[in-house]
């Protein structure tokens, strides 16, 4: 994945990225957020970190208006997410994606220029241009024009990974990026992700690997049901913070306490 910055616009909007007060989420009216108040400065790698059904995705569902808020608001640079599309991109948890539908992957790609081509206008040589060059960054323009269908899990994420680089949105949500790919290509979304940053972008990213979230991460939300903790990872993502979110899921905590002392300076 060539991690050049060229085709990324430098982000030049307000100092605070994502301000989301009070939120409440409910399913069938059975709450799965609750008060969530949280602020996150732009220009930030941003892990958010939580066990399964803690309401991560959720969290980004709200955000994006995918699902409606029970309660409280959300602020992208300031302003509604109705009024802040175009300046929002995201990439979904795999598994939410339908893989069968026919669609190449140029086609995918071409998506991310949508919003900013306005109505009637059909994608041109420039559209066609920045999906090369995005398919390029994330290392798949050879598979351009292969179905989506035909393309391995790590493919996949690199393909909506590039959809949402055509966006050249300023804040993005990827739900879980690293999910099932290899070392080659988390080494590769993590590069881009130091890009996006490098263009002041702001990038809130799912995060299941506890024994990573300091090397990847300025910025941690630590997310059961309730908000426990967001803020500086120095800060934020320490034991007691953990244990407050994962609760007695010792295994898990055992290991990352581990890494985390193989990291301390010896005394
Ligand atoms: N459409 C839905 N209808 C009803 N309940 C839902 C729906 N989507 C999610 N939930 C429930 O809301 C809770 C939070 O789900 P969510 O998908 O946000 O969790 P998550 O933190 O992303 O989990 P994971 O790590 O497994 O992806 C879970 O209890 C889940 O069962
Ligand atoms: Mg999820």
């Amino acid at each position: 994945m060539a991690a050049s910055g060229r085709y990324l616009r430098k982000c030049t909007m307000s100092t605070t990225a994502l301000e989301i007060h009070d939120m409440t989420v409910a399913y069938q009216r059975r709450p799965v957020l609750w008060d969530i108040d949280l602020q996150i400065p732009a220009g930030k790698l941003v892990g958010i970190v939580g066990p399964n059904g803690a309401g991560k995705t959720t969290l980004i569902k709200a955000a994006l208006g995918l699902v409606p808020l029970a309660s409280g608001k959300v602020e992208i640079h300031g302003k509604p997410y109705h009024q802040q599309r175009q300046a929002v991109g995201y990439v979904p948890q795999r598994e939410s994606v339908d893989w069968d539908f026919p669609v190449t992957v140029r086609d995918v790609v071409l998506m991310g220029t949508y919003g900013s081509l306005g109505w009637l206008r059909r994608p041109g040589r420039s559209e066609h241009a920045i999906v090369d060059r995005c398919l390029q960054q994330v290392g798949i323009s050879a598979l351009a024009n292969r179905q989506i269908r035909q393309l391995s899990g790590g493919q996949q994420q690199r393909v909506f990974l590039a959809r949402a680089l055509a966006q050249d949105a300023q804040l993005y949500f990827l739900d879980e990026p690293f999910a099932g790919v290899d070392a080659a290509t988390e080494a590769a979304i993590f590069k881009l992700l130091q890009t996006m940053r490098s263009a002041h972008k702001t990038v809130l990213v799912v995060h299941h690997d506890l024994q990573t979230v300091r090397d990847y991460f300025d910025h941690v939300i630590l997310l059961n049901m309730r908000l426990v903790a967001c803020g500086p990872v120095e800060t934020t993502f320490t034991q007691e913070n953990l244990h407050l979110t994962y609760g007695g899921r010792l295994t898990i905590l055992d290991e990352a306490a581990e890494a985390m002392r193989q990291r301390e300076p010896q005394r």
